[in-house]
Formats: C-alpha cells, structure tokens, sequence
C-alpha cells in the first residue's frame, strides 16, 4: 500500500508540490515505471479454439475473388483465422449445375483446394433448398420421378466429387416453416414431403464418411419450428436416416440470441446429434457505434458458451470474414457491422471477447 501510494503521489502529485512531508527533501523520489498494458494475445482464433476442440469457420464468396493486395490482405486473414471454410454461394444448384447436363465446380474447387493448402475442414452447402436454384429447373415440368432422379443425380455428382474432401454437407436447407410446417418448394411440390430423407439418403451414397446435417435458422431457441425439427430428427435417428447433425444458422439481430439456445442445443445433443452453428452473425443498425460493438461482443460470447456447454457442439462458423464482406447490407439496408472484423479488417471487441472466452 505504502509504495504504491508514493508512486501514484510521486506521479500524479509531484509536480504541484504536495506529497507531504518528504517534499521537502532534496532527495528525488525513485518512480517506478507504469505497469505495463497487458499484450493483446495475437494467437489466432482457430488455434485457441483448438485446444477446446472447437472448429471456427467462416463464409466465403465475393472475397475469395479479390485480386491484388485485396485478396492477399483477405485470404491472409482467412487462413490464420478460420479452420473451416463454407463456400458461400457457389455449391448451391444455380452455381454449381447450371444447366441440365452441365457441372461447373471450378469455383468451388478453389475454395477447397485452398482450404487444404491452409489445413482447413469444408463444410458443403447447400445440396436441396427452396432457393438459388436454376431456371432450366424450376420452370421445367417434371413427373414426381423425373424430379426425384434429378435430385439422386444432382446429390450424387456434387457430393461423389468432393467425396473424401467436404468434411460435411448442409444436405437440406431452410425446409420447414416458422410453425413447424413444411415449406412449400420446388422440391416438397414435385417429389413430395420424402424428398427431406430422400437427400440424406443420397448423400450417404455418395460419401460414407461425410457428416450430414439439417440446416435452418429461427430454430436456434426454443419454439414451434425447432420442436418439429427435434421430432423429425428424432424419427430420423429411429428408422435408421442417416443424419449427422443440425445446423444453427445463427443469424441474429443484436440482443436477438434466445436464452434457450444451450438447453436447445442439449436437447439436440441427446438425439444423438451433433449441432453445428453455421451461420453466425450479430447485424445492428448502422453507424455502429461501441456500445452497440459491446453489446455484439456479448452476444458472440453468449453463442460460443452456449456451444462450448456440449462436446456435441464443436463447430461455430461466422458468415463471412469482415464486414466488407457480409451479406447484410445487401439484404437489410441500413444493418451492417455483423462479422468479428471490420470493413478495413481490424478486430472489432466481438473477436477481443472470442479471444478471452477461448484462452
Ligand atoms: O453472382 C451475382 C453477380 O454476378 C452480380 O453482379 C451480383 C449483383 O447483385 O449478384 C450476384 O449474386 C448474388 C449472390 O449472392 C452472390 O454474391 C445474389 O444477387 C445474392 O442474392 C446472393 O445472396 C446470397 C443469398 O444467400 C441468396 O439467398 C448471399 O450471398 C448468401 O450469404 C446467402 O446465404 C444464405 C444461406 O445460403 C442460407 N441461409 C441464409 C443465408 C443468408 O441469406
């Protein structure tokens, strides 16, 4: 106490002369040197989350097409970061199978071929969903067998090409409702409420090994959508569908994460389940300002806590790398902000917090 009195006295009061009675000495005090900041820790997230046997993924698109010193700057990034990559677009069937008897993975492929260069997982994304799909296929007129055989083919050509390098597929994407009900879609409309199971069957064909997953958002929490989820999935585990897992977009509005999510998540686990979260982002209104980062960086700590509770949740990827990036602005004018790295990538508080959270 003593010494730490002198030296906030020696520091702060010296020069006006009132330290008391020693200031009269003509012995100069000794001050100590201010305790150093704490160094930021500059290891990188996916190596922290390693030794919580987590996996830290991020969405690409647009930025893996940067060229010049963008794309060093941002594939850099990526690399040091990230330990799993999701191609963001260009897996889905407009992308991928542009016309009937055309394949076009080169895109994709150098998605992957970079993520094996920088020892990074791929998560596949998506095989059948209501959208981003090609016109050659929805405006055809297709028997009920017709469209279960382009869906066979389709699932056996994409997952048969990168079998053995996609570490898991978003197999069927966003098929349900907020009520729990089926979504109407290309798919339920021509093959019928089967074509759900129908897809993990034909993507256990094609790969043995790759993990299977539901994907949807809005079943983060507890609700009418995530307990059809869970009875379907339970159905599934019961007569033997091959499923891996569920996939927790995690597409929320700043404050919007629900307070069930690692009960959800439990409930998920207990099936048997694993339960990835695939899509995460925290949007809010811009500018941004640092309380609203604050409040982001709690909500991302909220989300990987919730996903640390369970061994059975050993994946979290972010959509997308920085801000300059996000999918939000586009789609919902005036959000932003929603990534752990700004539109200039510098490390925003959520990323300080991951950091804290995984040390
Ligand atoms: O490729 C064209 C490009 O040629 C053109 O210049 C540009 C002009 O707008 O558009 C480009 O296509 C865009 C495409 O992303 C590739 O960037 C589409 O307009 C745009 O609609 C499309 O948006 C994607 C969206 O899915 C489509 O539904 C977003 O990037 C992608 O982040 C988003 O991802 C979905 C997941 O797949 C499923 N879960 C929800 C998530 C967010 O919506």
């Amino acid at each position: 106490m003593r010494a730490h009195g002198a030296w906030l006295c020696a520091a702060a009061l010296a020069a006006a002369g009132a330290c008391g009675g020693d200031h009269a000495s003509t012995t100069q005090p000794v001050i100590p040197p201010p305790p150093p900041a704490p160094a930021a820790d500059t290891t990188p997230l996916r190596v922290l989350a390693a030794r919580h046997s987590l996996l830290i993924g991020a969405a690409v698109d647009r930025g893996f097409r940067y060229t010049g010193s963008d794309s060093a700057t941002f594939r850099a990034l990526l690399a040091k970061q990230f330990s799993v990559l999701t191609p963001e677009n260009d897996m889905k069937w407009d992308h991928i199978h542009p016309a009937r008897n055309t394949y076009r993975f080169e895109p994709a492929d150098s998605i992957v071929a970079f993520a094996e260069a920088n020892g990074m997982k791929v998560r596949g994304h998506n095989l059948a969903w209501h959208s981003q799909l090609p016109a050659w296929l929805t405006s055809g007129t297709w028997t009920p067998a017709e469209a279960t055989a382009l869906l066979d083919d389709h699932i056996a050509t994409v997952v048969g090409h990168y079998r053995g390098r996609v570490m898991e597929w978003d197999v069927v994407n966003e098929a349900l409702n907020d009520d729990g009900t089926k979504r109407s879609s290309f798919w339920l409309a021509n093959v019928g409420p089967g074509y759900i199971e129908r897809a993990f069957r034909d993507a256990r064909a094609a790969d043995s090994a790759a993990g299977l997953f539901y994907n949807d958002y809005n079943i983060e929490g507890m609700n009418a959508k995530s307990d059809s989820l869970y009875a379907m999935m339970q159905d599934f585990k019961a007569r033997g569908v091959p499923v891996t897992g569920v996939g927790f977009e995690s597409h929320f509005q700043l404050g919007g994460v629900p307070s069930s999510l690692a009960a959800n998540i439990a409930r998920f686990a207990g099936l048997g389940l694993k339960v990835h979260i695939t899509e995460l982002d925290v949007r809010m209104l811009l500018p941004a300002t640092s309380t609203q980062l604050d409040a982001q960086a709690s909500d991302y700590t909220t989300v990987v806590s919730a996903c640390m509770q369970t061994t059975a949740c050993d994946l979290v990827t972010i959509w997308g790398v920085s801000d300059r990036e996000s999918w939000i602005p586009g789609t919902f004018p005036g959000w932003g902000a929603a990534t752990l790295f700004d539109a200039q990538y510098q490390s925003k508080p959520a990323y300080a917090a991951l950091v804290k959270l995984l040390q």
